[in-house]
Parts: C-alpha cells; structure tokens; sequence
C-alpha cells in the first residue's frame, strides 16, 4: 500500500480504473491512491491481464468488482457498464491507463510499420477513450461533475524516435479529450490527459532505447522523472472536487521535463563525447543527419 497519509479526497465517490496489469503498471498506482483516498473502486482489463498480470489480487486488495472488457471493443464495454452499474451503481471517474503496440513490441521503425497492427495500436491506446466514454454515457452510469483522466506521453506533441504508431495513438487520444470536453460538459463532467515521465512499466520497458530515454528526461527534468506512485497522487487531485473547473487540458506530469530546452550540464557531457570520434562513431549520428552536415560538417567553428 502506498506511504502516502489519506487527504480523504475521494470519500464517498466510486470509479472504475481500466488498465492495472501489476505492481509496476500507472494504473495499478492510480488505484491504490485512488482507494487511499476513500474511493470504491472497479477494475478492468483484458482477460489475459488476469492470467499473464497480479489484476486478481489488486481485486481482492481493494474488495473491487472486475469488469473483463477489451478497451477496443464497443459491445463488450456496453456490457460492462451495464454489469457494473447494476452491482455498483453510478459512478464519479474513470482512468483510463491503456496502452500497446505491436509494432512497438516488435520494434518496427516507423517507415516499416505494419498497417494492420497500426490500425490495433491506434485502436487500443486511442480510439478506446472515446469508445469507454460513448459506452458510459449510453448506459447512464456516470454522475454529474464526473471526472475522466487519461495517461498519455510528450511523444504526441514532439517527435521521439523510438516511439512510433503509439505516438499517432496518444495525439488520437488527446484530441479525443478535447473533442468530448464539450458535451460532457453539458453533465459538469470534465475530461484530461496526463502526460506522464517515462516509468519502468510493462509497456514503456518495451519500447527501443527505453533506458536512454528514461536517463535523459531525468537529467533533464529540474525535479526528475515523476514515478508512477508520484502520478497516482497527482491523479486523485483530478478526480477529487478540488479541480472541478479543470477541462480538456493536456496536464505535463513529467519533473518540469516538458519545459526545458537544454541543460549546461547534458551540453557539457555531450560536448566532451562529440570529440571522441570513435564513440561518436558507434552512436550512428552520421546515419541520422542531412546530406549537408555528413562527414563532420556538423562541427563548430571552433572545433572545426
Ligand atoms: N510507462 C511509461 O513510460 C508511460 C509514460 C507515459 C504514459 N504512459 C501510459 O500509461 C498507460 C498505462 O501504461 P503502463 O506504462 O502502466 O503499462 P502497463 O503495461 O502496465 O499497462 C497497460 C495496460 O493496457 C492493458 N491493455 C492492453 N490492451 C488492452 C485492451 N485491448 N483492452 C484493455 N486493456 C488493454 C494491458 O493489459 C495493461 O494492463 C498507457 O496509456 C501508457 O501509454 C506510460
């Protein structure tokens, strides 16, 4: 359980978090903050989550109902809603921490992308929110001034290599926010992303150079990255009244990462190591510039 004492934030409220796999996953922080805080909670995922991850003993912890749902599928959602709103009934937020690629697993470059699996990964990570939101509304299962967060990463705002289909899917995901921002406003219902630090999870460890980019945005980022503990805690402010005017916002959860430039340090480390050629070489920098700065043209003038 987390160390963190109880603000109370969430008493008398229920919610459901889709996503928990185990102990590492964003969800399963979210829903142990979220019932610290006093909030009945229900659980979904896929079946295999049961039987490949620990979501059966998060249950038991939390006395939560399990709802078996595949986020990409309308019908089984609707089903869902309908079960839960019958033992449970209605409910004040839904987290939705969702997220794979197949092509990411299977580390295609983005130029070699297999459409079949782009279309699951846009499916799955993205059009899903929108799906879980058009399902809770048509079985009426959400109060009014419900709150709805989503996970998200910096990579649907800035190009990051490594992170493919799963960044269109995330750019999907954030614009559904903002486009279901105004008629769930018409219930006081209010919806945001967070965009989240890279975190030791299942599905970020997955991603190519995973341990690179997790290094830099903690060099990087003035208070470090943000773990997934520290993103439970910022969650249940966002499902708590205390934000209730907070809406279509993409809200950075990252140590300051997204709002820094460059720091004297990471310059004076990547200085030193750009005059090593053989590192230089082994980092591929050549295969990844423009005709006219191949061959060390790249170069300052001072040190050319
Ligand atoms: N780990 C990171 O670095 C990081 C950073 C920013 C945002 N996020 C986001 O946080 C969220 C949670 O991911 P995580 O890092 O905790 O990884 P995780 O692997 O622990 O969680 C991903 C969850 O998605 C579930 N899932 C996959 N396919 C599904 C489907 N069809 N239907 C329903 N559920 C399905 C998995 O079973 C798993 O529980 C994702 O949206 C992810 O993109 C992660």
């Amino acid at each position: 359980m987390s160390e963190q004492k109880s603000y109370g934030l969430l008493k008398g409220k229920k919610g459901i978090v889709f996503g928990p796999l185990d102990e590492s996953s964003i969800g399963w922080s979210i829903a142990l903050a979220a019932h610290r805080e006093g909030a009945e909670l229900a659980i979904s995922n896929i079946a295999i989550a049961q039987r490949v991850g620990k979501v059966n003993q998060l249950c038991e912890m939390l006395s939560a109902p399990f709802i078996q749902a595949d986020a990409s599928n309308y019908d089984e959602l609707f089903k869902g809603f309908g079960e839960l709103k019958e033992k449970f009934g209605k409910i004040d937020f839904i987290v939705h921490s969702v997220g794979m690629s197949q092509n990411i697993r299977k580390e295609k470059a983005y130029d070699e992308l297999n459409y079949e699996w782009y279309q699951k990964t846009l499916d799955v990570s993205g059009l899903s929110l929108h799906k879980i939101i058009t399902a809770a509304l048509k079985q009426d299962i959400l109060n009014d001034y419900a709150s709805i967060v989503a996970l998200t990463y910096i990579a649907a705002q800035r190009a990051y290599s490594g992170y493919t289909d799963m960044a269109d899917a995330k750019a999907l995901l954030e614009s559904i926010a903002r486009g279901y921002g105004q008629t769930l406003g018409r219930k006081g219902i209010r919806i945001n992303t967070v965009s989240q630090s890279p975190t030791y999870t299942r599905a970020g460890s997955g991603i190519e150079n995973f341990d690179l980019m997790y290094e830099h945005a903690h060099l990087l980022a003035p208070l470090g990255n943000a773990t997934a503990e520290e993103c439970g805690d910022y969650v249940v402010t966002l499902l708590s009244d205390l934000t209730r005017k907070v809406t279509m916002q993409n809200l950075y959860h990252d140590g300051g990462y997204s709002s820094m430039g460059s720091s004297l340090p990471i310059l004076r480390i990547m200085h030193e190591a750009l005059q090593n050629d053989a590192l230089v070489a082994k980092s591929g920098l050549e295969d990844v510039l423009p005709p006219h700065l191949k061959g060390g043209k790249w170069k300052t003038k001072k040190e050319g």
